[in-house]
């Protein structure tokens, strides 16, 4: 299958029916799931019978525009974790959220900001995209820091979920980033 995208060092593709491991071991450490759960893993039987197939129905509901995608490291192929690029469900296709997720391993290397960049550099190039936004709970600085990098901005801030009342800093909240296409294009290259 084709990639969806490419940058210097990643490949990103989409996940295949085979690949429920990768993600059950990714959300298996605490650290990485730290501000979404709390630090409890996802349970084998929700990846294989409820995340995997979504992940993988989004694919023909989006047509392979969006999605969620597995992030290969291209020299290895070692699986790094993924990205998403993709509308609300029922949402208007020019706004789209970007999201990520690496293992540990591949933390504090530049693989977010470089993949997020060219994510935003595809959206906005040729996916007819208007906006992306993120969100973030208010302690997870590195996520921020990410959206930051590439040239995003608060626009607001947020509650936090009911279902993640119990997540460290829930009662921080957290924070809505955005970038719109003609910011985006104001913005520039990002400097290497
Ligand atoms: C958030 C995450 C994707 C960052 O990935 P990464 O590849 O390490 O990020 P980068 O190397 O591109 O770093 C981007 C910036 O964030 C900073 N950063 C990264 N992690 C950080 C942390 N824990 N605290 C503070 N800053 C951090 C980096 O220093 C860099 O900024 P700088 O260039 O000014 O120094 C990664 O830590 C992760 O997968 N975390 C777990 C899942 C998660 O929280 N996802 C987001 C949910 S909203």
């Amino acid at each position: 299958m084709d990639p969806y995208l490419q940058t210097a060092r990643v490949t990103l593709r989409p996940f295949g029916a085979d690949d429920a491991d990768l993600l059950v071991e990714l959300d298996s450490d605490p650290e990485v799931v730290r501000y979404l759960s709390g630090g409890a893993p996802t349970a084998p039987e929700v990846v294989r019978d409820q995340i995997l197939p979504s992940v993988r129905a989004g694919y023909d509901r989006w047509g392979g525009r969006f999605g969620l995608f597995a992030a290969d490291e291209t020299a290895s192929g070692e699986f790094l974790g993924w990205f998403c690029l993709r509308p609300e469900r029922d949402g208007p296709l020019d706004h789209v959220e970007l999201g990520y997720r690496l293992r540990r391993a591949a933390w504090g290397r530049g693989i977010a900001t470089e993949v997020a960049d060219a994510l935003l550099t595809k959206a906005f190039t040729e996916l007819d995209v208007r906006v992306v936004w993120g969100a973030t709970m208010a302690l997870n600085r590195g996520s921020q820091r990410v959206m930051e990098k590439v040239g995003m901005t608060v626009t607001q801030t947020l509650e936090t979920p009911e279902d993640m009342l119990a997540v460290e800093g829930a009662d921080l909240g957290g924070f809505q980033y955005e970038i719109t296409r003609d910011q985006w294009k104001e913005r520039g290259a990002l400097p290497s």
